[in-house]
């Protein structure tokens, strides 16, 4: 049996004997730690830990490492439960456009945005495809993200849409980190289906939908809940008919303008509800008689210059928050999850407590995995982060842009 003996933790971050699936309003301020902490993992499983003080001694070194870590901290790894980062090409062109004065939408409308990743999608090939997805893969793991959703959307045809969806599975059986897969056939309209937008709803409700499900490549249903992309009602129709075929909801929504995205992802049972920058009062009462996770999506509301979706407010008005990171070629072009919890603080005034809850245990309970990973606790995935020696865990947010990660642990192993 494989273990592994970290001791001289400077500080040991977000330890429950028992786990929360989720902290909701004043809970997210609260983080449990241990200072001077000890942790022991075996067969790739958090078993236990405690302070050095009361440390037991070690009885068995078969098959032991010990790791000293002094001055540094662990904390689980990052949970990024909204990702498109299976994508080809980049959409650097566009960024330049929109500092140029044009807006997101205006691309959009002139063929760009979304069909221009879906052009360049259509033309790669899947191990290619695969190839500078795992590039982006590695990328984020080596930020500390230690589970991932990662949703299709950039095909919008069944052969491309699939493509996306293999190179999803091929990314989880690295069997590196847990990986969520999400249908997002309904991410927008392909030019084929300009002005026959039931026609290519109808299609993939039955078509792509019975064959992905037959497949088993997505545990998800996502949609684009917005104008000029899907209205509510067909939102709903999509979300719907995924269930049927056993996929669970999670929505893009009030992105852009309010499309009563949130309504209807509470009405369908969504496990998320996702950017939020149009969340008004009602839908926040809404969101507190249902067990949807308002995801945050930093990178995509700085990187578009969008009003900030009102996280203070969700948490003050008792609801749980998730941020996430929306790696994307478009709006999001950054999977950066320590990144996204120093937006969180600075931009959206959450403390580092409610953050590092926001981007770990919070994130992952967004993509059913908060009994997976997400705190430090027994039973657990050993996926962490250790830092390089760092005064406290509100330094990893307040220095926006330093790297402050000494190794990544998954499974109980060294990765980085
Ligand atoms: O989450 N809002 C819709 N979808 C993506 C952006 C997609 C793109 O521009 O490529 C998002 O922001
Ligand atoms: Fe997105």
């Amino acid at each position: 049996m494989q273990k592994l003996l970290i001791k001289n933790i400077k500080t040991l971050v977000s330890v429950y004997e028992q786990a929360p699936l989720k902290l909701s309003g004043k809970e997210m301020a609260v983080l449990p730690c241990i200072e001077n902490a000890w942790l022991a993992i075996e067969e790739g499983r958090i078993v236990d830990f405690g302070s050095m003080d009361d440390f037991p001694g070690i009885t068995d070194w078969k098959n032991l490492e010990v790791m000293d870590v002094e001055g540094s901290m662990v904390m689980p790894c990052f949970a990024d439960s909204h990702t498109h980062i299976v994508y080809a090409g980049n959409r650097e062109q566009e960024f330049v456009d929109r500092i140029n004065g044009l807006t997101y939408e205006e691309i959009a409308n002139r063929g760009g945005g979304i069909l221009n990743s879906a052009n360049k999608l259509r033309e790669t090939s899947e191990d290619d495809l695969f190839e500078q997805s795992k590039q982006r893969f590695f990328e984020v793991i080596a930020q500390g993200t230690g589970a991932i959703e990662i949703k299709s959307g950039y095909g919008l045809n069944k052969e491309s849409e699939l493509k996306m969806l293999r190179v999803i599975k091929r990314l989880k059986n690295l069997n590196l980190i847990p990986v969520k897969a999400t249908f997002l056939g309904a991410h927008a309209i392909p030019a084929e289906y300009k002005g026959n937008k039931q026609a290519y709803i109808d299609l993939l409700i039955n078509d792509w939908l019975p064959a992905i499900a037959e497949e088993k490549l997505a545990d998800y249903i996502d949609v684009f809940c917005e104008k000029g992309y899907f209205e509510a009602a067909e939102t709903k129709q999509i979300l719907e008919a995924g269930k049927k075929h056993g996929l669970i909801a999670k929505v893009h929504a009030e992105q852009l303008s309010h499309s009563n995205g949130i309504k209807t992802a509470v009405e369908c049972g969504a496990i998320s509800v996702d950017h939020l920058e149009f969340c008004n009062d009602k839908d926040i009462e809404i969101l507190k008689n249902s067990g949807t996770m308002p995801t945050i999506l930093p990178g995509a509301a700085l990187f578009l210059g969008l009003p900030l979706p009102p996280a203070r407010k969700m948490i003050d008005a008792g609801l749980p928050v998730a941020f996430a990171s929306d790696y994307n070629p478009g709006s999001s072009p950054s999977g950066n999850m320590k990144l996204m919890m120093s937006l969180a603080c600075i931009q959206y005034k959450l403390n580092p407590e409610e953050a590092l809850n926001a981007v770990t245990i919070n994130s992952a309970a967004a993509m059913h995995l908060s009994q997976e990973v997400g705190t430090i606790s027994p039973g657990k995935c050993a996926n962490l982060i250790v830092t390089k020696k760092i005064s406290s865990y509100g330094f990893l947010p307040y220095a926006f842009g330093s790297d402050l990660i000494d190794k990544i642990i998954l499974n109980g192993k060294v990765w980085k």
